[in-house]
């Protein structure tokens, strides 16, 4: 596959970073927005990326940044946001009017490519904020015209630097029980490693095209409860004496009263109401486990007890820096 100029959206998070830096790797060029450039200082040094700090909610910055590319990415997503129904007004411009400027843009400039992650779940119907805009930003990208689309919807996914086991981890290193809400809700957590391999399959890999106008699911090898998840993360951190901390399962009302406390906490809540709403629905894939299709390229996803324990055992762990250095040869 000869070089791309690929514009990934959404490009220094926890997913972001590592698919920019394969896609370097791979002899791409890639242009990563971002709000504060401090945020993506780590994306800086890798070979064939530009930065750029600028707003890619600005209709005239959008277009100079999607001109002139072969695909466009977009991972923007957030976890919290002011409530409102369907959903507030954060949820609506990140997950919904968002794509579909980008979209729109890709459609005026004849850029075709263009690969979207949304959410296992995601459903204008759901039961949370979060699902409902993210089902709706995926409608109003299959709604544009003129654009080869395609879509992922991961189930939570687990690897160095995740907020999900990180966060449960952190917390048992601080308190002696975990009391949990949403405790029985199913995940089948996956690789971050294969959710990259599976979007530079799609840009890039051999069978690309195939995945025009297709939707995939992505989840690991096996499902959890999110109480099992808990205690595997306390487990492989080695928290009380290295077996893990109690963990409580609260009853809904209860599970209900401690995220609308821990939405008064300043800055990004642990855990929110529209979190525990998003937890009605078990997060995996509706199709047999595992394995994702050919053309995504990953034929045996990772297990999380393969990965895990090796970046969250203290004893073990290295810096974000280092191990993209290290998967960029530096
Ligand atoms: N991580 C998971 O377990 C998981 C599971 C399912 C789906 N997903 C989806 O995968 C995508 C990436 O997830 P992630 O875990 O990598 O997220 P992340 O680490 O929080 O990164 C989010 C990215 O989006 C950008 N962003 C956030 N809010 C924005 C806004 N209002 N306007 C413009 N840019 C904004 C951030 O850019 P700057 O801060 O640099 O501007 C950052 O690059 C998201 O769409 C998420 O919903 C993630």
């Amino acid at each position: 596959m000869q070089q791309q100029n690929i514009l990934v959206i959404g490009g220094s998070g926890f997913i972001g970073s590592r698919l920019v830096n394969a896609l370097s790797l791979g002899n791409h060029f890639v242009t990563v927005p971002t709000r504060r450039r401090q945020r993506a200082r780590h994306l800086v040094q890798l070979p064939l990326v530009d930065v750029v700090e600028t707003d890619v909610h600005d209709d005239a910055r959008l277009d100079r940044l999607v001109a002139g590319r072969d695909a466009v990415v977009n991972l923007v997503g957030i976890l919290h946001g002011r409530r409102g129904q369907p959903y507030g007004a954060d949820f609506a411009r990140a997950h919904v009017e968002l794509p579909r400027r980008i979209a729109a843009a890709c459609a005026r400039h004849g850029v075709r490519r263009v690969v979207h992650m949304s959410a296992l779940g995601a459903d204008p119907k759901g039961p949370s904020m979060y699902l409902r805009s993210k089902g709706d930003g995926e409608a109003a990208l299959r709604a544009q015209s003129g654009i080869d689309l395609t879509i992922f919807r991961p189930s939570v996914v687990f690897g160095p630097g995740d907020s999900f086991l990180n966060t449960f981890a952190r917390l048992q290193r601080l308190f002696p029980l975990v009391p949990l809400a949403g405790a029985n809700t199913r995940f089948a957590p996956v690789y971050v490693g294969d959710v990259v391999s599976a979007f530079v399959n799609s840009l890039t890999g051999p069978h690309a095209r195939d995945t025009i106008g297709q939707t995939y699911e992505l989840c690991g090898p096996k499902v959890y409860t999110l109480a099992e998840l808990v205690r595997l993360a306390g487990q492989w951190a080695r928290v009380g004496e290295g077996c893990g901390r109690i963990v409580l399962p609260l009853p809904d009302a209860l599970g209900r009263l401690q995220a609308r406390l821990l939405e008064l906490v300043p800055g990004e809540p642990l855990m929110s109401r529209d979190n525990l709403d998003s937890m009605k629905v078990d997060s995996v894939c509706s199709g047999a486990l595992p394995g994702f299709v050919p053309a995504l390229g990953v034929a045996h996803p990772e297990s999380l007890e393969a990965i895990a324990p090796s970046y969250l055992d203290p004893r073990r762990q290295e810096s974000e820096y280092d191990a993209l250095r290290a998967t960029a040869g530096r």
